[in-house]
């Protein structure tokens, strides 16, 4: 059998799976084996989940999770959480219990707007280009009316076409910058949609009205959306931050935050951080996480350098530290509502609104940047990390409950370490 296929999404998944195991598996038995573990005795479940996407042999699991006691804008909230990490959610859950006794936190949306783009050439006049641009917009956004019908039943649609001159950074670039607001749901196929639209007639009245013609190179939402962004906050008196050492410890964690304001090094791991708290809801919420990131990321070098997604600050004896961040997400549309688990994501949620899934998972961002440098900043990351990992090590080891429970309590004060645990796990299984 070749290592090539044609054909192959053709295939019934029993003849993906034996042309699969056949060509690459070094255990046909033991890997057929784990794919038919995975895969769901529910039929009808198992069905939705190989049609989301193609060639499906299995599914992929990772942990479901939620991290409880969060209070935002004084509501409290347990946030569900989809994520392999070991210590994600037990940090999550750690600062939320810290920041319920000190007011929760805030968080506010500061805008909504998402933008699309129709990327084309044109060879001719730019004055002559914005003229017909200008008498022609209203007929663009009128050709996009039967797509937009029900988005502005719901408060959206398109704000705005903007002809944008990009000849500076590539010749005959132009481009029309697309505005948007796409109520509860993230947009991605209503944007793409109403953009193939703009672009088919653009094209066709240039085509009739202009000496030259343009070339629509494609169209496509961005996902950098500096303005759909949130803000989410937490303060305290500076005496409040710890028990014992409170003002030390807080210039300490401000300086923390700057250094990564400052450095690209640390300000990648840093917003990376915050990405282990926003992916973990985004995912559980069924949105886009590779959207969010890529939005995010961008965001974090707005000003030409990589800097901090969060902000610190002490202020006449209070310690603020808070998160600006853009986040294109829906509650309505794409899995949202069709995969079981992020449908019931959003029950636990209490069913929120875009706007108020933006303001939760801007605060799991912060509250994970929070733990991340509390913990820096003090006992090191390590020492948290290793213990949430210890069960890792031990499963890797295939050590038993009651090999699992002794090694636990020996290892409750002392550094963990895979060589650590490999030998006390040893010398326990010698000792009997
Ligand atoms: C690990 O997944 C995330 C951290 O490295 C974040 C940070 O350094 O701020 C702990």
């Amino acid at each position: 059998m070749s290592k090539l296929v044609s054909g192959f999404s053709k295939f019934s998944k029993n003849e993906k799976i034996k042309w699969l195991a056949s060509n690459f598996f070094t255990d046909v038995e033991k890997g057929i084996e784990t794919l038919n573990q995975y895969a769901n005795n529910n039929k009808k479940l198992q069905q939705l989940h190989d049609e989301f996407i193609e060639n499906t042999i299995s599914n992929f699991y990772i942990p479901y999770a939620v991290a409880p006691n969060f209070i935002v804008n004084g509501k409290p909230f347990a946030i569900p959480m989809a994520i392999e990490e070991s210590s994600v959610v037990a940090a999550a859950s750690l600062v939320a219990k810290f920041w319920s006794t000190r007011g929760g936190f805030q968080a506010k949306v500061i805008s909504t707007t998402k933008v699309g783009q129709v990327h084309f050439m044109y060879q001719g006049d730019f004055e002559k280009l914005k003229k017909f641009f200008e008498s022609k917009k209203p007929s663009l956004i009128e050709s996009t009316n039967p797509i937009t019908a029900n988005m502005r039943k719901r408060g959206g649609g398109i704000l705005d076409i903007e002809l944008r001159d990009r000849t500076s950074k590539l010749e005959n670039y132009y481009q029309l910058h697309v505005t948007f607001e796409t109520a509860d749901s993230m947009g991605a196929n209503f944007i793409n949609s109403c953009l193939e639209t703009i672009a088919q007639t653009f094209e066709k009245q240039a085509s009739e009205y202009l000496e030259i013609e343009i070339e629509i190179v494609m169209s496509i939402l961005s996902n950098y959306v500096p303005n759909c962004l949130v803000k989410a906050e937490v303060s305290c008196k500076v005496e409040e931050f710890f028990s014992e050492n409170a003002t030390f410890y807080a210039k300490k964690f401000v300086e923390a935050v700057t250094i990564a304001n400052v450095e690209p090094y640390r300000a990648v791991t840093h917003n990376k951080g915050i990405m282990n708290g926003i992916d973990a809801v985004v995912l559980a919420t069924g949105n886009d996480f590779r959207a969010v990131a890529a939005g995010a990321h961008a965001y974090a070098s707005k000003d030409g350098n990589y800097k901090s997604l969060t902000k610190a600050k002490i202020e006449n004896g209070i310690f603020k530290f808070w998160i600006e961040i853009p986040l294109s997400l829906g509650t309505v549309g794409g899995l949202t509502k069709l995969h079981p688990l992020a449908k019931l994501s959003l029950e636990i949620l209490q069913n929120p609104s875009a706007k108020e899934l933006m303001e939760i998972i801007a605060v799991a961002g912060l509250a994970q940047n929070f733990a991340a440098l509390k913990a820096l900043t003090t006992s090191g990351i390590q020492q948290g990390h290793m213990k949430m990992h210890l069960m890792n090590i031990l499963n890797q080891l295939e050590a038993n409950v009651h090999e699992k429970e002794i090694i636990t309590n020996k290892f409750k004060n002392s550094t963990v370490s895979h060589n650590a645990i490999a030998k006390a796990l040893h010398a326990l299984r010698t000792e009997k």
